[in-house]
This record gives structure tokens, C-alpha cells and sequence, in this order.
């Protein structure tokens, strides 16, 4: 695509002059677009980027060994994986409350980046002086909006705002101008596999919002399962590129069934798959009820503490994508 190629050239020249002969940190979620605007500066300074993997163990299954796998070993760009999982656990552990579970992941998040930009700091390169955001146009617009504008917040999205200010770093935000499939076709440009460039959008604070209640690692377990072996019957059956988002989430309830001669008293699974052009408006996925009845016997085979899947058939508004 000739566009993307032109916007891949002037995007690693205004890099190179913003930064000059400085460092930039980047923190990467797993998602696209920190992983587009990570490889694009990688490609203007080469190793004056240092990206930093805050690693909650909220990811899905296998995630974040991917994301290690892809930028430290695939594109040798240097990265820090800070392996937090027993941090954030522990400060979620009594935590039900959605917006408590996003704030608190949230504050912890931006002081485990804080720590490890400090470390960075002292390894003798010279502090960066950049941080570097995947920040995209429809983010730029909603947070000029949101000033002034009535503030009833639904759901507080985690990200590191305020970040910047209190490292005393300058922002670099390279993907400022594109749409989403902007980010997508200039992640295919630069050469990012088609199954992380065409990945579903992912929240911030991760599985901790798909495990309604109180959050466990055993929990977290049976969740991560579920929602693996109903993804690859989405792929299977080539339905993934049709969805905007598919998950499962891990329900705060257990119900009784029987397998073989006893009787089971296993948690619930909820399947939940929307279309969107946003994530504003969605609504339910129309599976066929031969996949959903697949999807169901396979979780429940395969996965230890499930007995029973429902597949959730709400439409935002009302609901939400996410459960919490
Ligand atoms: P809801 O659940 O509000 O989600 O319909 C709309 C879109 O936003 C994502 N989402 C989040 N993303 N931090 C994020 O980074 C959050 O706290 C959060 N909550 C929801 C959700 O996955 C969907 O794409």
C-alpha cells in the first residue's frame, strides 16, 4: 500500500527529528498499537528505544511469552518484561468492585513503569528524555471532549495518563493521525505477523474484568482455558475477522451437573462475541447454534472446574462488552 509505505518514511523521519540523539521508552500492552508505534520508532533510532512490558499475569494464555518472543527475540529490540503477576494479585485479592479493580491496576501499573523507567535511568545510557504512546486520532479526539464536557463515567479506562508529566518526559506519539485500521494495514507494513495485527482490542486491566467478583489465581486459571479453546473454535470455524471482540468470561457462580456416575459443582462460563465498528455500539454475535454447542462440549471437556457454558445475547446499549 503505497499510502502506508509514504506514512511509514515521513513517521520515521519526524521521529528522528523530535528525538534527535535521545532515548525513548515505550511501554507495550500486548495490543497493536504499542506494538505499531514500538516498531516504528525501533525502526528510526534502532536501540535508543527500550520498551517496557508491565506484565500483570491478567493477559490471556500464552500472551505475554509471545509479545517476549516477537520483540525481544523476532525484532531484537531491547525489552524489559516485568513479571508482576503476585503484585497485583495480592493487591486485587478482596477486591470485587469493578472501578476499585481498574484503579487499583491502574495505580499499580503506573508504579511498576515508574520503577522499571528508574532502572533504565541508571543503566548508563543517559535517562530517556521521551516516552512513547500508541495514542491513536479517536484517542486524541475523546480526550479533548472529555474536557469541560458532562463527565458521567461508565467504566474508567486505564492508561498511563499523568505518566509524562510526573517522569518529566516528552511525549512521542507517532500513530496520532491513524484510525485503527490505519495502525492495522502500517503494522502490516512494518512487517508485524497478520495474527497480532488483526488481533481482537483488549482492555487494559486484562482478565481482571472478565472474572465478575473476587479475582483468583485459580480463577484466572479456568478463565484463560475457557476463553483459549473457544477463540480457536472462532478461528476454526473462520469466523475471528468477523468479530470485534469475542471472550470468555469466568462467572461468580457454580452450578451442579453430573459427568460419568457423580455429580459436578463446577464455576459457569459466560461466551460472549459482539460486532462494532467502535466498541461505542455493538451487537451480539449470531453464532449458530452447531458452533455454540461445539464451543460449550469442548470447554467443559477440556477445562477443569467448568461444567456449564451460557453465551451471553446483550447488545451495548444496553449492556456493556465488557462484564465489568
Ligand atoms: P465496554 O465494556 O465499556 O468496552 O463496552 C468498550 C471497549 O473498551 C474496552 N474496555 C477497556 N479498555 N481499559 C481499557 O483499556 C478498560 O478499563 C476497559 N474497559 C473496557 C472493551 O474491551 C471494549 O473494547
Amino acid at each position: 500500500d503505497w499510502t502506508m509505505a509514504a506514512f511509514r518514511g515521513e513517521a520515521i523521519a519526524a521521529i528522528r527529528k523530535q528525538v534527535g540523539e535521545g532515548r525513548v521508552l515505550c511501554g507495550l500492552s500486548g495490543g497493536v498499537d504499542s506494538a505499531v508505534a514500538a516498531v516504528l520508532i525501533h525502526e528510526a533510532i534502532g536501540d535508543r528505544l527500550t520498551c517496557v512490558f508491565v506484565d500483570h499475569g491478567l493477559l490471556r494464555l500464552g500472551e505475554a511469552e509471545e509479545v517476549v518472543r516477537l520483540f525481544r527475540d523476532h525484532y531484537n529490540i531491547p525489552l524489559h518484561h516485568v513479571e508482576a503477576e503476585e503484585l497485583f494479585l495480592s493487591a486485587l485479592e478482596g477486591v470485587d468492585d469493578p472501578e476499585v479493580k481498574r484503579k487499583t491496576i491502574g495505580r499499580l501499573f503506573i508504579e511498576t513503569f515508574d520503577a522499571e523507567a528508574k532502572k533504565i535511568a541508571e543503566d548508563g545510557r543517559g535517562a530517556p528524555q521521551f516516552l512513547a504512546q500508541g495514542t491513536l486520532y479517536p484517542d486524541v479526539i475523546e480526550s479533548v471532549s472529555f474536557t469541560g464536557g458532562p463527565s458521567v463515567t461508565i467504566k474508567s479506562h486505564h492508561n498511563v495518563g499523568g505518566l509524562p508529566e510526573r517522569m518529566n518526559m516528552a511525549l512521542v506519539e507517532p500513530l496520532r493521525e491513524l484510525f485503527k485500521d490505519e495502525v492495522r494495514a502500517l503494522g502490516r507494513e512494518l512487517g508485524l505477523p497478520e495474527a497480532f495485527v488483526g488481533r481482537h482490542p483488549f482492555p487494559g486491566p486484562g482478565l481482571a474484568i472478565r472474572c465478575p467478583g473476587l479475582i483468583t489465581r485459580e480463577k484466572l486459571d479456568i478463565l484463560r482455558k475457557a476463553d483459549a479453546v473457544y477463540l480457536d473454535e472462532i478461528r476454526k470455524a473462520g469466523l475471528y475477522d468477523e468479530i470485534w471482540q469475542a471472550f470468555a468470561a469466568l462467572l461468580p457462580v457454580r452450578s451442579v451437573g453430573v459427568m460419568g456416575d457423580g455429580r459436578t459443582y463446577d464455576y459457569v462460563v459466560a461466551l460472549r462475541a459482539v460486532t462494532s465498528s467502535d466498541g461505542m455500539t455493538a451487537d451480539f454475535y449470531p453464532f449458530d447454534m452447531n458452533f455454540l454447542g461445539r464451543a460449550a462440549t469442548r470447554i467443559i471437556n477440556e477445562v477443569r472446574g467448568v461444567n456449564r457454558v451460557v453465551y451471553d445475547v446483550t447488545s451495548k446499549p444496553p449492556g456493556t462488552i465488557e462484564w465489568e
